[in-house]
């Protein structure tokens, strides 16, 4: 998501990769485009890393109290930290996932049962997050099947990956179809998103707007892309 973001703006955003691998996050950082000198600094390239455990609330509190302070707003979190293997993860899943009845699964914890009530735990938690903050977009998406190391890293995957080609989405796909989605501005009757219009290229928005600027009377200023 964020490589994407960088890449569709040009280099022109500010991001904060927030995780536990700097050399990772240096790497992904090294690899986005840069604004060339002169652009004007709140359009320039701004990219940081910051160190977090997503399953440390200290850690959490920490960085957010910090980025809240120096922070004038934030357009947009994505927040997709995530680990199948449940042998290694067994008693922090047992501390964060519940049922109902049972939070925290503290008489009755089975893998497959915490890994059942954790799709619940942040189904029902998006739902509240959204109701007490209406002001803010929430999308909790299920992006199918994203060649991850989730799905990737398994003995014998490379034998059976071929065949989930059809069923499956990459990455860097998957990125592209979710910021279509965040920035989408055409919705259909059914609340669904048109296909971008193909004859949209950059010199017709230019073209139009310029156009539209000139009907109307205004200075003429650049379009974003
Ligand atoms: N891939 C799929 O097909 C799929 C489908 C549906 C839903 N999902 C969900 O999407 C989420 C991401 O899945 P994914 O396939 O992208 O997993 P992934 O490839 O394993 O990536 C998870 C990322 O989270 C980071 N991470 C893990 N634990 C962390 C922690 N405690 N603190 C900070 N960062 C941490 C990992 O970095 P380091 O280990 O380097 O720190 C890694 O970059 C998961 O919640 C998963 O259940 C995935």
């Amino acid at each position: 998501m964020a490589e994407q973001l960088a890449h569709q703006t040009n280099g022109r955003a500010q991001i904060i990769l927030l995780g536990r691998n700097q050399t990772a996050a240096d790497r992904i950082i090294a690899s986005f485009p840069q604004t060339s000198t002169g652009t004007p600094s709140n359009e320039e390239s701004k990219y940081s890393f910051i160190k977090v455990d997503a399953t440390s609330m200290a850690q959490i509190r920490e960085v957010t109290s910090k980025l809240s302070k120096e922070l004038d707003k934030i357009k947009f979190i994505v927040v997709s930290p995530g680990s199948s293997r449940m042998e290694v993860e067994t008693r922090r899943v047992k501390a964060l996932i519940g049922q109902w009845h049972d939070l925290g699964l503290v008489k009755g914890f089975t893998i497959g049962r915490a890994y059942n009530q954790m799709v619940t735990y942040k189904d029902s938690a998006f739902e509240e997050l959204a109701a007490r903050y209406p002001k803010v977009s929430f999308n909790h998406v299920f992006p199918g099947m994203v060649t991850k190391p989730m799905i990737t890293g398994f003995t014998g995957s490379l034998f059976i990956l071929p065949f989930l080609g059809p069923f499956s989405v990459t990455p860097q796909q998957c990125a592209q179809v979710l910021w279509w989605r965040m920035w989408t501005h055409q919705i259909s009757r059914y609340g669904e998103e048109f296909p971008h219009n193909r004859h949209v290229t950059p010199e017709v928005k230019k073209a139009v707007w310029e156009h539209a600027i000139k009907m109307t009377g205004g200075e003429p200023t650049s379009t974003t892309s």
